[in-house]
């Protein structure tokens, strides 16, 4: 991790806090046969890694989020895909040969979800994970900086507005963005998850939840477990890290489970 926001404070705790961890191997295991295999909402999956959504992969890779799908079937690892993927969920579910869950970044349009949701699930991506923690955009101090030294003219590539700025989203493709002017959804709350919740089929998670309260809030608007990321340094880095392994229970059983911790 390079940079955070916000004076760049979370992330240089975060540095400070994994170097408190060390591994401490068991010796004498047998490690013959190794099985990692995990269930995920009653699904299971070979692989514990989970490749998180990050969005307009042609920015890195000539294949774009193509490439991502075949380096998880080649590890036989879940992916998840970005709203703002330059990838279709379906392109990507077919590169992939499974099934891939779909982040979903609402928009202020509540139509714009319910067709971004819609199409996933058509597709057949099984869980739509809700990102809460991009309301607003963020300040990214190092972006700031670096931006004096840049002359091209963002506009060029990136468009002006939502609806250009999606042309090369091809989840957006054929979707009305009447009204739809930001990626995220300003006002939302958790009405709009419990909205949410009653119009998605599959599973529903929230990516981005940071404080203990919220968790605790989540099962009532009819949340499936939790995702937690561990760092979030983008996006809260003038918070602390939260990232405890809180046990709690989830409205499908009555054991307490792990939250989970994305990398
Ligand atoms: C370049 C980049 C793009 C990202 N794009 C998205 C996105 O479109 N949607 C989203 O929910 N998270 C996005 N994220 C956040 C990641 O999914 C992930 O939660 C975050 O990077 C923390 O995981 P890490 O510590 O492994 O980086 C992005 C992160 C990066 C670095």
């Amino acid at each position: 991790m390079v940079t955070g926001a916000d004076d760049e404070v979370t992330l240089r705790a975060n540095r400070e806090g994994f170097q408190k961890f060390q591994l401490r191997p068991r010796r004498l295991v047998d490690v013959s046969k190794i099985d990692m295999a995990t269930e995920i909402f009653g699904a299971r999956h070979d692989s514990p890694i989970v490749i998180a959504p990050t969005g307009g992969n042609l920015a890195f890779h000539a294949e774009g989020e193509i490439a991502v799908a075949k380096a998880a079937k080649a590890g036989n690892h879940l992916q998840m895909l970005a709203t703002g993927a330059n990838t279709s969920i379906e392109d990507a579910i077919a590169a992939r040969g499974a099934p891939v869950w779909f982040q979903l970044y609402p928009t202020n349009q509540w139509a714009v979800a319910e067709a971004l949701v819609r199409r996933a699930e058509r597709a057949g991506s099984p869980v739509i994970a809700l990102t809460v923690d991009t309301l607003s955009l963020n300040n990214w101090e190092t972006l700031a900086r670096l931006r004096r030294t840049d002359t091209r003219n963002c506009a060029d590539c990136h468009g002006e507005g939502l609806a250009q700025y999606v042309a090369r989203r091809p989840n957006f493709d054929g979707i009305d963005l009447t009204g739809a002017t930001s990626f995220g959804a300003p006002n939302m709350n958790w009405d709009f998850v419990k909205r949410l919740r009653d119009t998605v089929k599959g599973k529903l998670l929230l990516k981005g939840i940071l404080a203990h309260e919220d968790a605790v809030l989540a099962p009532r608007a009819g949340i499936d477990p939790l995702e937690n990321n561990s760092s979030q340094l983008r996006r809260y880095s003038s918070t602390k890290n939260h990232s405890k392994t809180a046990r709690r229970r989830n409205r499908w059983g009555s054991q307490p489970q792990p939250t989970t911790f994305w990398p």
